[in-house]
Parts: C-alpha cells; sequence; structure tokens
C-alpha cells in the first residue's frame, strides 16, 4: 500500500485538523492491513473452507428438501420476476414472514451495523419486517419508511407528511431536481438520483433506528428533517466527487486540481474560496467551468451544513471520516490494470476502507457517540459486500478496465500464482464474520449464506449456466472441496431470496419504463405545441375592412406571444393517447381551447382586473392597443372558439351539441371565478375558500380540456369521474405555482409580471398561507392528482409527466 500521498513533511507546519485526518488515516489503513493479514492467514491454511463446510452441513436443513419432496411437489413457485404474484404465492406456501424477516436482518446488519442476535435488533426486525408485511400485501401504502424508488413523488410526499417534515422533503425534491439538471453529459442523472436517494434513505434510517416511540413528535420531526438534509448534503459527494472522478469528463490535470479541493477542504474544514481556484478550469475554453462553479456552490453549502451540525461544531468525526474514505477511493482509483505488480495490500486495503467508510459515515454525519459495536462490525463488513458486488460486475468492470480485486486476478492471475482469488477470499471474509465478528451467531449464519448463495444463483441465471461454470471453475480453482459444497447448494438451495434484490429488479424496469414515458412526453409537448402553434392564427375574411382586420390582428397578436399551449396539448394527448382518436379530427377542439383560454387572459390583464402590462413576452393587449380593443379582441376570440366547435365533424351530431352546451357552462364557471378572485382582495380566505375559487377560476378549464375529448371518444361514467378529480387537483396545483411564481419567479423567464398578485392585494395561496404553506398545499393536491393517475387506465399514464411538469415549471 502505498501511502505516498499522506506523508506529512516534517518541515512543514500543519494545522491539527488536518494532523488528525492525516493520522486518522494511517491508523484505519495499519487496522485494514491486520484484518487483510488475518483473512489470507485463513485463506492460505484453509481453516475458512474447514469451517464453512461445517456451517453449510447446519445451514442446508432448512433450504434442501429431500430428493422424494421435491419430485412430489414438483417446481410450483412462480418466476418471481412477476414480483405481485410471487408475494402472494410466498405468502400461500407460509413463506413470506421469514423472506421479509430475513431481508430486514440483513439490512439491519448491513446498513445500521447492528448484531442479529441482540434482543433489541430482533425487536426491531420483526415490527419491520410486520410493517413491510402489511404494506406489501395491502397493495404499498402507506410507507413504513422512507421511500426510494426516485419516480415516486407523490409516495414521497406522503412520507413526510406522515413524519410531519413537508418541507425538508420540499426542499429535497426541489433540489433533486437541480442536481438532475446539472448532471453534465455523460453521467446519468438518474444513476445520480437514485444513489442520492439512497444515501438520503440510510441517513433517515439510522435516525429513526435511534428514537422510538416514546420519542416526542415534534423531536422526531425535527431530528428526521435534519436527517433528510444531512444525507442529501453527503450524498451529493456521490455524484460530484465519486462519479465526476471516475468520469472522463474532466482532464487529467483538472482531476487533479479537483481531488485537491476537496481534500483541502476536509482537511482544513473550509470550503476553498472559488476565486483562488477558478482558473483550473480555465482551459479548454472553460468547457467545466459552469459545472465547477454549481458544484462549488452546492457542495460547499454542503460542506458548512454538516459541519454545523456536528455536535462538536468542528464536525471533526464526520470529516475524519470523510477523509478516510475520500483518500481510500482516491488511491483505489489511481490503480490501473494494466500494471503488474500490485501486491495484496494495495489491492484489498483502499478496498476494506472504502467499503466501510461510506457505512461509518452515513451514521456519523447523523450523530456521534456511544455506538454499541456498530464502528467494528460495519469496519470488517464492509468488504463483504464489496465482494459480492465486484463479483456481479465482474465483466462490466473488465470492460471498463476498472480495476477490483476480481479483474485484477482475472488478468494477472496466468503470471501471478501469489495472488489470491477475490472469490476464496469472499468465503474467507464470510467466514470470519459469521465466528470472529458475530460471535458463531445461528441466525446471523443463516442470513450471510442464504444472500452468499442467492448471489451465485444469480448469477448463474445472469450468465447462464457454460459461462458460469467456466467462472467457477477459475475462480475456485483453490477450494474444490469446498466449491462442490457450494454448487451443490446453488442448485438445490431454496427459500434465499431477499426482498431489497426483488424490489431492485422490480424499480430497475420500472425506472426505464417511467424514463421511457417521460422522454416521449416531453417530445410530445414540443411536437404538439409547434403543430398548435401554427394552426393558431386567425385568418382574416373580415367583411368590414380595416376594423375587422385590425380586431382580427390585434387577436392574433395575443395568440401569437410565449404561451405554452398547455390546455390544447393537454385535450390531444387525452384525446389521441388516451382514447385514440384521430388527431386531425381534433383540431377544432384544440383551437377552440386555446382561443377561450387567450381571451380569458386578455379580460384578467385588464386595468379592471389584473392590470397588467406584460403576458406571453410582450406588452399586453389594452396597453399596447387600448382597452376597448382588447375587450373586443377577447369577445371575438370567445366566438371564435364557439365555431370551432361547430366545426368538429366526424363525431355525432348530438354529441357534438353536448360539448358545446359543456364547454359554455365551464366558461361562465371561469367567469364566477375570476368574479369570486376580484372579491376577495384584501380579505382573509379560509383554505375551502382559496381552493374553490382557484377550482373555478383555474381548475374548470383544466377540466375541459380532459372531458371534452373523453366526451368525444364516449368514454365510460366512472373514468369521466376519475378525470375530473384529477383536474380539480391539479388544476389548483397549476394555480399555486403560478401563485408561487408570481412571488417567486422572475419576469424575464415568466413572461408577465412578477409581484402582481401582491401590488393588486390579491388573496393567493402564496398571500395566505405563505409561501411554505402554499408549498405544502400544492404537494398535497398533486398527491391526490397522482392518486387518480393511478387509477385510470394506462393509456392515460402521461398525466403523471403532465403533473410533475405542472408543479415543478419555472415559467
Ligand atoms: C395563465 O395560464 C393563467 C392561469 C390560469 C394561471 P398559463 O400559464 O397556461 O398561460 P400561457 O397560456 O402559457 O400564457
Ligand atoms: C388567472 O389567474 C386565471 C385566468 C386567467 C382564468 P392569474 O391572474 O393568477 O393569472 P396570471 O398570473 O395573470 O397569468
Ligand atoms: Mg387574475
Ligand atoms: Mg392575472
Ligand atoms: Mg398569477
Amino acid at each position: 500500500m502505498s501511502s505516498t500521498s499522506v506523508t506529512v513533511d516534517p518541515a512543514e507546519p500543519i494545522d491539527p485538523i488536518e494532523r488528525r485526518a492525516k493520522e486518522a488515516y494511517r491508523r484505519a489503513e495499519r487496522r485494514a492491513a491486520e484484518y487483510l493479514e488475518e483473512l489470507i492467514a485463513s485463506v492460505r491454511g484453509k481453516t475458512y473452507a474447514a469451517a464453512l463446510t461445517e456451517d453449510f452441513r447446519m445451514w442446508k436443513k432448512k433450504h434442501v428438501r429431500p430428493w422424494p419432496a421435491r419430485l412430489l411437489r414438483g417446481g410450483g413457485s412462480p418466476d418471481n420476476r412477476d414480483y405481485d404474484r410471487y408475494l402472494h404465492w410466498m405468502e400461500t406456501a407460509g413463506k413470506l414472514d421469514d423472506y421479509l424477516e430475513r431481508s430486514v436482518s440483513y439490512l439491519y446488519m448491513r446498513d445500521l451495523g447492528r448484531a442479529l442476535n441482540d434482543p433489541d435488533t430482533q425487536r426491531r426486525v420483526r415490527h419491520t419486517a410486520a410493517g413491510l408485511k402489511r404494506s406489501l400485501l395491502s397493495g404499498g401504502d402507506p410507507q413504513e419508511g422512507m421511500p426510494t424508488d426516485g419516480f415516486d413523488t407523490a409516495a414521497l410526499y406522503r412520507w413526510g407528511q406522515q413524519e410531519g417534515i413537508e418541507d425538508a422533503v420540499i426542499w429535497m425534491i426541489a433540489k433533486m431536481k437541480r442536481v438532475s439538471e446539472n448532471i453534465p453529459e455523460g453521467l446519468s442523472a438518474e444513476h445520480a438520483q437514485r444513489k442520492l436517494l439512497k444515501i438520503i434513505a440510510g441517513v433517515v434510517l439510522h435516525t429513526r433506528e435511534e428514537m422510538d416511540e416514546r420519542t416526542p413528535k415534534a423531536e422526531r420531526s425535527r431530528r428526521l428533517d435534519e436527517a433528510v438534509r444531512l444525507g442529501y448534503s453527503y450524498g451529493l459527494t456521490y455524484p460530484f466527487v465519486d462519479d465526476l472522478l471516475d468520469s472522463t469528463l474532466l482532464t487529467d490535470e483538472e482531476k487533479e486540481r479537483y481531488s485537491d479541493l476537496i481534500r483541502g477542504a476536509l482537511l482544513s474544514g473550509a470550503v476553498p474560496k472559488w476565486d483562488e481556484w477558478n482558473h483550473a478550469f480555465e482551459s479548454d475554453g472553460g468547457r467545466n467551468l459552469d459545472l465547477i462553479r454549481y458544484i462549488h456552490s452546492e457542495l460547499g453549502e454542503a460542506f458548512l451544513y454538516i459541519k454545523s451540525r456536528q455536535a462538536d461544531g468542528l464536525g471533526s468525526l464526520f470529516f475524519e471520516q470523510a477523509y478516510v474514505f475520500f483518500e481510500a477511493q482516491d488511491t483505489d482509483r489511481r490503480k490501473v490494470l494494466a500494471h503488474d505488480g500490485y501486491d495484496s495490500r494495495q489491492l484489498y486495503v483502499p478496498v476494506i476502507l472504502k467499503s466501510s467508510g461510506s457505512r461509518l459515515i452515513a451514521r456519523s454525519v447523523g450523530q456521534e457517540g456511544e455506538d454499541g459495536g456498530f464502528e467494528r462490525r460495519t469496519f470488517f463488513y464492509g468488504i463483504y459486500n464489496q465482494l459480492a458486488d465486484d463479483f456481479a460486475d465482474l465483466f462490466d468492470d473488465l470492460e471498463a478496465g476498472a480495476v477490483t480485486p476480481y479483474t485484477y486476478y482475472w488478468k494477472h492471475r496466468g503470471q501471478r500464482p501469489d495472488l489470491q482469488s477475490p472469490f476464496e477470499m469472499y468465503w474467507g471474509v464470510i467466514a470470519y464474520l459469521i465466528r470472529d465478528v458475530y460471535d458463531g451467531d445461528a441466525y446471523t449464519r443463516e442470513v450471510l449464506l442464504d444472500r452468499a448463495i442467492n448471489g451465485l444463483k444469480r448469477a448463474r441465471q445472469r450468465l447462464g449456466i457454460p459461462r458460469y461454470e467456466e467462472l467457477m471453475n477459475v475462480l475456485a480453482a483453490g477450494m474444490p472441496e469446498l466449491n462442490a459444497v457450494i454448487q451443490n447448494m446453488v442448485r438445490r438451495a431454496e427459500d434465499v431470496e431477499f426482498f431489497d434484490k426483488l424490489l431492485r429488479d422490480r424499480m430497475l424496469t420500472e425506472m426505464k419504463r417511467d424514463r421511457e414515458d417521460r422522454e416521449r412526453f416531453r417530445t410530445l409537448l414540443s411536437e404538439v405545441r409547434a403543430e398548435i402553434d401554427a394552426s393558431l392564427p386567425i385568418p382574416s375574411d373580415s367583411n368590414v375592412p380595416h376594423v375587422g382586420d385590425s380586431l382580427i390582428d390585434a387577436a392574433n397578436y395575443s395568440l401569437a406571444g410565449s404561451g405554452k399551449r398547455l390546455r390544447p396539448v393537454l385535450a390531444h394527448l387525452v384525446a389521441t393517447e388516451g382514447y385514440g382518436l384521430e388527431a386531425a379530427k381534433l383540431r377544432p377542439l384544440l383551437k377552440s381551447l386555446e382561443y377561450l383560454h387567450t381571451a380569458s387572459l386578455i379580460f384578467d390583464d385588464l386595468p379592471s382586473q389584473d392590470d397588467a402590462d406584460t403576458r406571453r413576452g410582450r406588452q399586453t393587449l389594452h396597453t399596447r392597443y387600448d382597452g376597448a380593443t382588447a375587450e373586443l379582441s377577447g369577445l371575438l376570440l370567445i366566438q371564435q372558439g364557439v365555431r370551432e366547435q361547430s366545426r368538429l365533424q366526424g363525431f355525432k351530431a348530438e354529441t357534438v351539441l353536448e360539448l358545446m352546451h359543456y364547454s359554455a357552462h365551464k366558461a361562465e364557471e371561469l367567469c364566477m371565478g375570476q368574479a369570486l378572485d376580484l372579491k376577495s382582495r384584501g380579505r382573509k380566505l379560509t383554505l375551502e375558500r382559496l381552493n374553490e375559487i382557484c377550482f373555478y377560476k383555474t381548475g374548470v378549464a383544466f377540466e375541459a380540456c380532459l372531458i371534452m375529448p373523453a366526451m368525444l371518444a364516449n368514454a365510460p361514467q366512472d373514468q369521466l369521474k376519475l378525470l375530473e378529480k384529477f383536474a380539480y387537483h391539479a388544476g389548483i396545483a397549476f394555480q399555486i405555482r403560478d401563485d408561487l411564481l408570481d412571488a417567486e419567479g422572475e419576469a424575464l423567464l415568466l413572461g408577465k409580471p412578477a409581484g402582481q398578485d401582491a401590488a393588486n392585494g390579491s388573496s393567493t395561496f402564496v398571500t395566505v398561507l405563505g409561501l411554505g404553506g402554499a408549498k405544502r398545499a400544492m404537494w398535497d393536491h398533486y398527491c391526490d392528482a397522482a392518486d387518480a393517475v393511478r387509477e385510470l387506465p394506462e393509456s392515460l399514464r402521461f398525466l403523471k409527466h403532465l403533473l410533475d411538469y405542472l408543479v415543478q415549471r419555472e415559467r
């Protein structure tokens, strides 16, 4: 193990924080080296193999049914990729409790560093497993812990509500969005998001586990709120330190400078000033300057937050551990696969340090103090996990040229008979953990062996039997007897599944689908918008020369600005995606919706109403022309809207009449909503009243966009009801976002004035509930709207993406 990066030059005066951190690294390195010595000795002496053979003999009683029973009962279980069916099958077969307990136990051991033979841990495991079972069998909610499937914002928010930490969740959602916007091409935004969520969930879990029923509610909320923010702050280092340094985005020179910066921050406990090192990123035309500026500010903020939250105010333990973690990763990263001279220390010590480091930090970031063996267990445990992962990733890592104990062995084993097989090391670690770390506890043995056999079963399935066997022949060459036992178990053992693995499989499939949906939705949005834009201008067929033409010009002026065209886009998608109607036949409906909406904006901006000077990035109609022109153009647009509706062809006449009747009624309601809105100025409204006003002035128009196409498609009543429910909540959420943008947004981006509501003394969600209250109300409506989407047919799934867009938009 080279320690050049941490050598202390005795001539250089060194600050106490720096000295402590460097000492901590050397201490950790020594300890890892001792651990490694023990592992190697047990692998060389084969003592681990005898121990494990005995372990398997006991283990298999629970996992291998005698032949006659297997033949009689046949295969039985459904494919575990069909997750819901599989769960119910397990419940019927009486296997579910075991499965959940083993899964939860494993997480307690891995993520929380718990000892499974501790009665308190056992109680908690049972409690958590029982909660998990209830929520699984009831179809998902309510959430036991923080949900980690990145695409379900509603579940995340609901969990936040349950814990009384809505503000932290809202904060986190906004942060995550900024992160994914700032992830440079070449790094996966989705991966970053998933990783961040996992880290946050980990810190939250630690905090949750420190509390129990006796913790007062307010205290619990305060600590969980802090855990979310700390988790995010620490989690940021994964995409922006680790992944970035692993990628090829930065030049070598830039990486060097960037590593120095991070190291400098960890060693000094202070964020280096931007001006002092931004020049390092100005070469190459400053290609990465914006990225690094963002990272500097975001990571800097995170750093200070963590520091401010540490018990000693200096964050010593956290920074020490973070430094060890960073340094170990950095050392590991610098290894080159082609280099043929690494010894086992160089190969394994950084791996031991980095794999335990991330879990040690996840705890220390939240709290310090007495840990009841957590530190020790976690230190020894990390490499077990790392070797399991590296085994699964062997071929990917080889392709990427990454050095892991597996890739290195794979490449150099021919010339380097001294190298230990990492597979033997892996089993050596398992034997060590069972006996030396967990004191031979039977249930720990059970869980660790379940997990190990499951990992091999999965590899066998993934690689196919011939390739798997070939791999085993290489990796297990030095342990033939033990390997025979293991492979026998891989073929025959049952009940070794883990919840997190199955969940991960399902999540990956769902996230992929979600991403494809989202991308498709974005493409559709811009395509449909362009089509609508092109169809909107009203042709001049006026028989009132001059005046008629100029009124049409004025109406076209209002139409032509930077409108988002949300209403016609929505109607288009419901009609075509949702109900398979032909796009061309809908054109008149789409135009009518945008005409009616634009008319409502012209009136809304008049001095008698909101008195606004700009709209859609240009002057309002009454300021550009005059009040009368604005009023008359508005009326003209309404009539154009009616005219278009009467042009709908290819539908039953009664249906079109019914649609027009409905449309007129909704327009009346909108007028009433506007009147209510104006009348409420300067008054303190109740939440109920606010919702009502917003629904009428904004929500009904959304409802119309959903219901009118559904009417044309003769959609069934229950779907209309759900669409109305969706529209109600999505419409109000949309208006709240509008109120928030009025309060916080920028006029230039909005294309209309900001701060207008306050100037007018309007009663909006923001003026009544404050910024925080308005955000909470918006997300609450978001969740209700998301519930409606879940009940609607698959073809209307895009509404979820529309909803995301409505509440996250910046204009
Ligand atoms: C503005 O609607 C009026 C509200 C109901 C808040 P939009 O925000 O959809 O305005 P345009 O059509 O994009 O200009
Ligand atoms: C207006 O709400 C709703 C309608 C025009 C129907 P706002 O008055 O908040 O809309 P903006 O902010 O002016 O677009
Ligand atoms: Mg208004
Ligand atoms: Mg207005
Ligand atoms: Mg507004």
